[in-house]
């Protein structure tokens, strides 16, 4: 590559733009796995550096003609680093919006887990989740050929249709024709849409508001605009209604947010912080459990002994209010407690299994504070509070009795 600047000064000039792109990438790359970003254009910096990089040779050159700078010696090294420092920012404009058919926006969401409160806050009591970082959304929004409409790519399904194709009330055309409208722009636009995920669908994660959270995002980026996490929040909920039937609402808050959330449907979405980060063991069960049908199983067997539901749901709103409490002063072995007798009471509505049962004792018998099955049950996965003593031992349980998948995160 260097071999095509054609005096030593370009070379030079080449060697400089070689380190730049590089550390670009080190850069980008870096922010996407630590913190991931609401939108970045890394994937198509490379893809720009490529292209551009006979053109940044002809341009710097014809520059320097008309500006009559020296293009030899230590003056022109100097005035083509100067011209270098100008333009190396180039290929971040392309990225956005208004550039020449390469216009292309990345969004990210994370999965979350239900720590206090599932089940019982479709009834109205409070609930916590937090979000999980280390599983996430993303979608990538780039423009289309004139007249192709909206075209879904569903990467990890292999799967790509028209949006227009599919029925009204399939999530994705919901969440995409939704944001559009709140964006103000209607579905007459050409759009190509990457969706993937590693959040495992219908466990308990949050993967359908995350996937909606991350369209979202990408969508009002790409249109230049700025949506709050609110009002992601209520464009996600829209899809949480086809997903869930009735829905609490506290999926797409506490994934819009990204932040630990104390929820109460229709009231309270409030923010807090964790005084004391603690870690927690995801396992998976391998099952998917799609949500709508445990709510509706409970609400069925609500309808038949209300009394005793109720009294149950205001139990576990009680564990949610402590919950809550022993997050914010930071007492890990109340939180263990806590998820204990919450997941007593989730088992006295039926929403357990024998395989979530399995992973819970395994856990316990791994030495953690506590354990239980996190979002609608039945399948899906359980969650452990660990220590750094027991985060192995709990881990390596959870393995040896099934476990499909087990995640570590901390909560912060
Ligand atoms: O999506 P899941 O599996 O995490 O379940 C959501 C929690 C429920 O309380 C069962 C339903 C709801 O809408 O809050």
């Amino acid at each position: 590559m260097i071999g095509r600047y054609s005096t030593p000064s370009l070379q030079k000039v080449g060697i400089l733009y070689r380190i730049i792109a590089h550390k670009k990438r080190v850069v980008n790359r870096h922010h996407h796995s630590a913190s991931p970003p609401i939108a970045t254009c890394f994937p198509q910096t490379l893809q720009v550096e490529k292209e551009s990089q006979h053109n940044w040779n002809v341009g710097s050159l014809l520059l320097l003609r008309t500006a009559r700078l020296p293009l030899v010696g230590f003056r022109g090294t100097i005035s083509l680093i100067v011209l270098l420092a100008v333009l190396h920012r180039v290929p971040d404009k392309q990225c956005e919006k208004g550039g020449d058919n390469l216009a292309l926006t990345v969004a990210h969401a994370p999965g979350k887990v239900i720590l206090f409160g599932e089940h019982a806050v479709v009834y109205g009591r409070p609930a916590v989740a937090v979000p999980v970082q280390d599983v996430q959304a993303m979608a990538m929004v780039e423009d289309a050929p004139l007249g192709s409409g909206i075209t879904v790519v569903a990467d990890d399904l292999n799967h790509t249709f028209n949006l227009l194709d599919v029925p009204r009330d399939d999530p994705l055309r919901v969440i995409v024709s939704a944001t559009l409208a709140r964006l103000g722009v209607g579905m007459q636009v050409d759009l190509k849409i990457t969706v993937s995920s590693t959040i495992p669908i219908a466990r308990g994660l949050g993967s359908g508001a995350a996937i909606s959270t991350a369209i979202a995002r990408a969508l009002g980026k790409h249109q230049g605009q700025w949506l709050t996490s609110r009002a992601i929040s209520d464009l996600a909920f829209e899809t949480e209604k086809i997903y869930h039937g009735t829905p609490s609402g506290i999926d797409n808050t506490v994934i819009a947010f990204e932040k630990p959330v104390f929820f109460v449907k229709d009231k309270i979405r409030d923010v807090f912080w964790v005084r004391r980060p603690f870690q927690l063991v995801i396992g998976d069960t391998g099952i998917a459990s799609p949500t709508k049908v445990a709510v509706k199983d409970v609400r069925d067997a609500w309808q038949q002994d209300r009394e005793r539901y109720e009294e149950i749901f205001d139990e576990i709103g009680t564990l949610a209010h402590m919950g809550r409490e022993a997050i914010e002063v930071g007492d890990v072995e109340a939180i263990g407690r806590l998820m204990d007798a919450n997941h007593k009471l989730l088992r006295l509505i039926k929403v357990s299994s024998p395989e979530l049962e399995g992973l819970i004792q395994a856990a316990r018998q791994g030495g953690a504070l506590g354990a239980k099955l996190a979002g609608a049950g039945r399948g899906g996965n359980m969650i452990a509070v660990v220590t750094s003593e027991t985060v192995g031992p709990v881990s390596m349980m959870l393995r040896l009795a099934g476990a499909k998948n087990v995640i570590v995160t901390e909560i912060r």
